[in-house]
C-alpha cells in the first residue's frame, strides 16, 4: 500500500523499484549482492509482515521480516554509506499512555507483531546511524498489489456496508489514521529537508476509535447504516491491541487532519 505511493511521489527521481519477486529482504546475502551492485544513496524499505493476529502463531516469520531483515538492510546501508528509511508502528507501544507517545518513548509491545516491529527498530538503530525510522498507524489508501496485501479499514467498512444494514464496530483503541499518499509525501519531505537522523512520527493529525473512524467513512460516503458501538471484548482476536496509541509528532510540521485525508481518498467534499 505504501510502496506504490512512494513510487508515485518519487517518480521524478533516479530510482529502482523492487518488489518481493526482485528482492527478498530476509535473504541477507542475495539482498546484499543486489543492493551493492546498484549502490544507491538511499534505501527505502516498505516491505513488512502486517498480519497482526496471524503473527501470534508465526512469531519467527514476523521477527524475520519485520525484525532481522531491516537489520540486514541497515548493515548493507552502513557498508555502502547509504541512508535507510524504515517504517514502524504505534503497536510498538503498550497503549496505556492516554496523552500519546513521544518519538523518544521506549517501545513496550504487547503483541508479537508489535514486538517484531520493535525488534526492527532496534536492529536498524544498532547497525546504522544514517537512518530514519518513521512510525505510522492505521494506514489507508489504495490496496497493494502483492499476494499478501490486505484491504485497509476504510475499504473493509465500505465493502461490509454493501451486505449489512447494521454493523458493530469497536469504540475503543484510540489512534491516528495515516493516509498512504500523505505518508509518502512526508517521507520525501524528511529526505529533501535533510532532517536529522532518528525516529519520526508521521500520522495524520487528530485521532479516533474504530467506531469514530467508521462513522466518518459512512458520513462522507452518505451510507445509511445502523452503526453500533462495540467493546474490544466483543470481538475476541488472538493479538492484544494498544488502547491509546496516538503518536505525538514533535519534530515535523503537523500533517493535515485524518478526516481531510479521508475525504480526498473517498473523493468527496467534507
Ligand atoms: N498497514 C497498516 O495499517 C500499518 C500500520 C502501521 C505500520 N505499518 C507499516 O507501514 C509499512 C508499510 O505497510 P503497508 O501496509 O504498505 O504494507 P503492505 O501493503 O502489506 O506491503 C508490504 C509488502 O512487503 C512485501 N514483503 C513481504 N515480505 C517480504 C520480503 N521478505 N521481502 C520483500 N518484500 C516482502 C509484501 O509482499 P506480499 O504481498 O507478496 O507478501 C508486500 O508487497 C510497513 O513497515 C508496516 O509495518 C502499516
Amino acid at each position: 500500500m505504501l510502496g506504490q505511493e512512494l513510487a508515485r511521489v518519487f517518480k521524478d527521481e533516479d530510482k529502482t523499484l523492487w518488489d518481493i519477486e526482485d528482492i527478498d529482504i530476509t535473504k541477507e546475502m542475495a539482498a546484499r549482492e543486489k543492493i551493492e551492485a546498484l549502490a544507491p544513496d538511499v534505501i527505502i524499505n516498505a516491505a513488512a509482515y502486517n498480519a497482526v493476529d496471524k503473527a501470534e502463531e508465526e512469531r519467527e516469520k514476523a521477527d524475520l521480516i519485520n525484525g532481522y531483515a531491516p537489520g540486514y538492510l541497515a548493515k548493507i546501508a552502513n557498508d555502502i554509506k547509504a541512508v535507510l528509511i524504515h517504517y514502524s508502528t504505534d503497536y510498538v507501544f503498550e497503549g496505556e499512555k492516554k496523552q500519546g507517545y513521544f518519538e523518544s518513548d521506549a517501545p513496550n509491545p504487547i503483541g508479537v507483531y508489535g514486538a517484531s516491529k520493535a525488534l526492527g527498530e532496534k536492529k536498524v538503530q544498532e547497525n546504522l546511524s544514517r537512518h530514519y525510522i518513521i512510525r505510522l498507524s492505521r494506514l489507508f489508501g489504495k490496496i497493494g498489489a502483492g499476494a499478501g496485501a490486505k484491504k485497509s479499514f476504510v475499504d473493509t467498512m465500505i465493502d461490509l456496508a454493501k451486505t449489512n444494514k447494521e454493523l458493530r464496530v469497536i469504540d475503543e483503541e484510540i489512534s491516528s489514521p495515516t493516509y498512504a499518499p500523505d505518508l509518502a509525501e512526508r517521507t520525501k519531505f524528511v529526505l529533501d529537508s535533510m532532517a536529522p537522523y532518528g525516529i519520526y512520527h508521521a500520522t495524520n493529525s487528530g485521532s479516533c476509535t474504530w467506531y469514530e473512524f467508521a462513522k466518518e467513512i459512512f458520513r462522507l460516503k452518505k451510507v445509511d447504516i445502523n452503526l453500533i458501538k462495540a467493546k474490544s471484548e466483543d470481538f475476541p482476536r488472538p493479538a492484544r491491541r494498544p488502547k491509546f496509541s496516538v503518536l505525538l509528532n514533535t519534530k515535523l510540521p503537523e500533517m493535515r487532519h485524518w478526516t481531510d485525508a479521508l475525504a480526498e481518498y473517498l473523493n468527496v467534499n467534507k
